[in-house]
């Protein structure tokens, strides 16, 4: 990757503002910034308009009305007299405070906290033989927009809660717009749509207090979980390390459902959708997660916007796992239709078919973000769904919120929204119309306007579902095949290391310790008793609480060793290291750490006792961090240069070592460092801590300590 720009994120303009109209220079229009990206300017209809790829909304520099009036004044309302009452007269005054008390909008009733960024997809064409889909054909190269979310929060609440992510794809190919909306998790707390009210009800803030915020950890969660025991594979991937993911750039995503590929030919195979993200899928520490969630609430907004900004561009290969599309939609005795199992990958491998590079920060973030409109059943031909009912009812939902969210039936040609081929729908007028329709015969068949606009027809060119035979008696129920709610919950227990079964347990055990109602706790024991006998006894241990018996035998599982997040090896692109320096540090070996560290595509902050910046030896290093702003939970490493007073040892340092160690980062120094660790308590052999020669010799073992993501060994695995 390239190297990092100096100055890093966050750093002041090389130019410093300015306030007034210049004179006699002519003024600029505001101009974006160099990561940021916009909309494609495509008309309402998916018409190239010929427009700069980032023309803006506004145009000229002088201040107008929306109706384009220039305005001499916006500072003083118009009165009777200096001192006098406002008139109703005012029209700018009524125009600027109506619009304002409009701005805005109902948040998503789930997944309401989200960041959107743009980017591309490359097709590898390995998928051709399986999908007509155009954008899968080999080296076709799509541009997209992805958003991803927490669930349960509202969009002020904090990232780095204990949350499923939302991992949401638009594809904006020549064949229309396909979303791929996904979790960061291949299960889900529910078999049927008809349930998603109840689940998210539960999980949502209490109805009398509106508390906890974007968190599960309360009764009513845990009341319904336990009692409704087809979320228990879901709980235990939300009470995993999977919950807290360490950022955007390290998550997996999923499709979770099962689709349909059609190939040119007519043939048909059944697919579960992953993202791999290249820089490896890895987590915080849950006292990370909770610090963090004070320390910096847009933990990985800024970590994502972030590392885009710097030119880390996170990237993410799609694969398909494929399966035949038998009569029954099983594959390995699992049902194909039922969204709280998986496919372990040792049954069927990812296969991957394209790679995903985000480039771009928004513009804007109400138009994009805010603004964008995921739906299920924008879809490509070639690709089609399945009767798995929860995402038969996700078919209705998206589209049904979105009226109301977004206003009326026309947020497909909001400018995020818009696809990229060309529109010639039916749908007319309606709230927030943008399109000048011609022709008088909206209507099929017409001999008005030509017949226009025709379909497809048997050409091959348009969308045709699956010819899937459907017959049945009308009912509501599930299979039998639904009924087993344990057996991938213990799948997926046993697939963890022993560290991540001891997160889990104390998640489980905070999460419980949380419920104020005992028979909430006992339930939910009951639950984790069907999982797993280790499980229950150890969580059960933490609660203080007696074990309970078991309602049934556990099953016979193989654990899935593609299911643990450990054991890899990982670039260490874009990772967030600390350089602390002192009073006595060598300036000129402090920027050559910098520099090398930038050079290798990580991001180092220089930390110093106070802010501003260092100058000695002819040498100017800026200060990213002082001990007052810098806290451990942004780093993943820490450098420790030489000079940095060990005697007394500053508090801030201390507690910044302490978490450092603590949580398994990388400590590295050269010169004193080793001094400072003995005075922090930090023991200087520890796997992850290393006291270099020199400065030269810094770099390295950071990279390869940086590769595990921690030295898990000082994570304790038992308590
Ligand atoms: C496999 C299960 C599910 C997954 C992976 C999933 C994923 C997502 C994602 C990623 C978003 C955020 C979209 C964005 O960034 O704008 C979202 C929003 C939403 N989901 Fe789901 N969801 C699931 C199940 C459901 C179900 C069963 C329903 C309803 C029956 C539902 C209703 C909604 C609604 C109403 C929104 C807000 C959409 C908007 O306002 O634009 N979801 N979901």
């Amino acid at each position: 990757m390239a190297s990092l720009p100096d100055p890093i994120p966050g750093a002041p303009a090389a130019v410093a503002p300015t306030v007034g109209r210049p004179d006699p220079a002519e003024p600029q229009p505001v101009v974006g910034k160099p990561d940021q990206q916009a909309p494609e300017p495509v008309s309402p209809t998916g018409t190239p308009t010929g427009a700069p790829v980032r023309s803006r909304a506004q145009s000229g520099t002088t201040l107008t009305t929306s109706a384009g009036l220039p305005l001499r004044d916006t500072d003083h309302s118009l009165k009777a007299g200096a001192r006098g009452p406002s008139l109703l007269q005012d029209h700018h005054l009524r125009e600027k405070i109506t619009h304002f008390d409009h701005e805005r909008i109902p948040e998503r009733v789930v997944h309401a906290r989200g960041t959107g960024v743009h980017g591309s997809f490359v097709s590898y064409g390995a998928a051709a033989g399986l999908t007509r889909a155009s954008f899968l054909a080999p080296d076709v190269e799509t541009p997209v927009f992805v958003r991803f979310s927490t669930v349960l929060g509202s969009r002020g609440s904090a990232d780095t809660v204990r949350d499923t992510r939302g991992f949401a794809v638009k594809f904006y190919t020549d064949e229309g717009v396909f979303d791929l909306v996904g979790n960061n998790m291949p299960v889900f707390f529910i078999q049927d749509g008809i349930k998603f009210p109840d689940v998210i009800h539960a999980a949502k803030p209490h109805p009398d207090r509106e508390i906890p915020q974007a968190q599960s950890a309360h009764d009513t969660f845990w009341d319904f979980v336990s009692l409704h025991t087809e979320a228990t594979h879901h709980v235990m991937w939300a009470m995993s390390d999977r919950g807290i993911p360490r950022s955007y750039r390290m998550m997996e995503g999923f499709g979770v459902h099962t689709f349909r590929l059609i190939n040119a030919d007519g043939e048909t195979s059944l697919v579960k959708f992953h993202w791999k993200p290249v820089l490896g899928a890895h987590s915080l520490v849950w006292e990370e997660a909770q610090l963090l969630a004070g320390f910096d609430p847009d933990f990985h907004r800024r970590d994502l916007t972030d590392a885009i900004t710097a030119g880390a561009y996170p990237q993410y290969e799609l694969g398909v796992q494929v399966m035949p599309d038998t009569e029954d939609q099983l594959f390995e005795g699992i049902d194909l239709l039922d969204p709280t199992k998986m496919v372990p990958e040792e049954l069927a491998p990812v296969q991957p078919i394209g790679r995903l590079t985000l480039t771009g920060n928004t513009t804007n973030f109400f138009a994009e973000t805010e603004q964008v409109a995921f739906h299920l059943g924008n879809l490509v031909p070639g690709i089609d769904v399945t009767d798995d009912p929860l995402l038969q009812a996700r078919l209705f939902s998206y589209v049904d919120t979105q009226l109301t969210r977004l206003g009326g039936p026309n947020f497909n040609q909001l400018p995020i929204n818009r696809p990229h081929s060309p529109v010639n729908d039916m749908l007319r007028d309606g709230m927030h119309q943008t399109a000048v329709h011609e022709g008088v015969a909206p209507y099929q068949p017409n001999s008005l306007d030509g017949g226009v606009p025709f379909v497809t027809g048997t050409s091959g060119a348009g969308f045709i579902e699956a010819p899937q035979p459907v017959t049945g008696v009308k009912e509501r129920s599930a299979p039998a095949s639904f009924d087993d709610h344990f057996s991938q919950a213990r799948l997926f227990w046993l697939s963890m290391s022993d560290v991540e079964q001891q997160h889990l347990v104390e998640a489980f055990v905070f999460e419980l310790s949380k419920c104020y109602e005992k028979p909430i706790r006992q339930r939910e024991l009951t639950v984790l008793a069907n999982v797993d006998p280790d499980l229950v006894a150890r969580v059960a241990a933490g609660l203080g609480m007696p074990v309970p018996d078991a309602q049934y035998q556990p099953a016979t599982v193989q654990p899935s060793p593609a299911l643990s997040q450990l054991g890899g090896s990982w670039p260490a692109d874009g990772r967030v290291i600390g350089l602390l320096t002192g009073p006595g540090s060598s300036l000129v070996d402090v920027a050559a750490v910098q520099h090398a560290l930038n050079d290798a595509g990580m991001t180092c902050l220089v930390i110093a006792p106070v802010g501003g910046e260092l100058e000695a030896d002819g040498v100017t290093v800026i200060v990213q961090r002082s001990l007052v702003t810098a806290r451990s939970v942004e780093l993943d490493a820490l450098i420790i240069s030489d000079g940095v007073a060990d005697s007394p040892l500053d508090p801030r340092t201390q507690l910044m070592l302490g978490e450092l160690f603590r949580h398994g980062k990388a400590i590295v120094g050269w010169g004193s460092a080793a001094e400072v660790l003995t005075a922090a308590g930090c023991p200087t052999e520890a796997t992850g801590v290393v006291i270099a020669s020199d400065a030269a010799g810094v770099a390295e073992p950071l990279q390869q300590a940086l590769s595990q993501h921690r030295a898990w060994d000082r994570v304790p695995a038992a308590t």
